[in-house]
């Protein structure tokens, strides 16, 4: 239960880089400050414990990284990760992806990146996956013209399905496609996640990457 996790008050220390219970109020005055003069602003959903963002991060200090996840712990290894290394240019939010229309203005997202998503494998769940129709819709709203969504897993049914879902979608385009990252071009500039290194010791299954961009009407 939540309430018996060691994580529960660990939230509260970091409170420039974490919104724990954020509303609209709160994400405003944490994120204007970082997002003052961003070249481009940037959302990660389920950045899990931040490998990922910080290293997007510490290749582009001039872009902003907004990184939403619900755990508790991984968001706090996130955060203290992210506080150590004084990474201005990064806000973790504890938030549903879903309700990224909640914080943010129309037209004012650059890049989505998703990595691994929880697949709902089973028939009857999959309507719990953050890829669906509504989602693409949420992010044609937010999206600045030609923003960019990165996305990869290792449940390649789950990346074919979303691959139908945003290539037939007229406010997309597919532009970057493989089935099999590590051993494809894409390969060099690749930034592994903590689950995709779990993966990697784990018998390295290929996993899907797709780059899209939208298209604005
Ligand atoms: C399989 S893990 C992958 C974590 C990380 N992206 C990685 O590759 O190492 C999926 C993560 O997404 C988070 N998550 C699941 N549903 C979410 C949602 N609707 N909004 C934000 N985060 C979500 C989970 O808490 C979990 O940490």
């Amino acid at each position: 239960m939540e309430r018996n996790n060691p994580y529960i008050t660990r939230i509260y220390d970091y409170e420039e880089y974490l919104l724990p219970h954020p509303n609209r109020e709160s994400f405003d005055q944490h994120w204007r400050k970082k997002v003052q003069n961003s070249a481009k602003v940037h959302v990660e959903i389920g950045c899990g414990s931040g490998r990922y963002l910080m290293e997007l991060a510490r290749n582009s200090p001039d872009e902003t990284f907004f990184g939403l996840e619900l755990r508790l712990k991984r968001l706090v290894l996130a955060a203290k990760k992210i506080k150590r290394e004084q990474l201005e240019n990064i806000l973790l939010m504890r938030e549903r992806g879903e309700y990224l229309d909640d914080y943010f203005e129309e037209g004012s997202i650059n890049v989505l990146h998703i990595n691994f998503p929880d697949p709902w494998s089973k028939k009857g769940r999959r309507k719990h996956r953050i890829f669906n129709q509504d989602f693409l819709k949420m992010m044609h709203r937010l999206f600045v013209p030609f923003g960019e969504i990165f996305f990869k897993t290792d449940h390649l049914e789950y990346f074919q399905s979303t691959a139908e879902l945003i290539g037939n979608s007229r406010n997309f385009e597919i532009v970057d496609f493989t089935s099999d990252l590590h051993q494809s071009p894409f390969a060099e500039y690749n930034i592994k996640t903590e689950f995709e290194l779990l993966f990697q010791s784990k018998g390295n299954p290929p996993i899907g990457f797709l780059r899209a961009k939208h298209i604005p009407e």
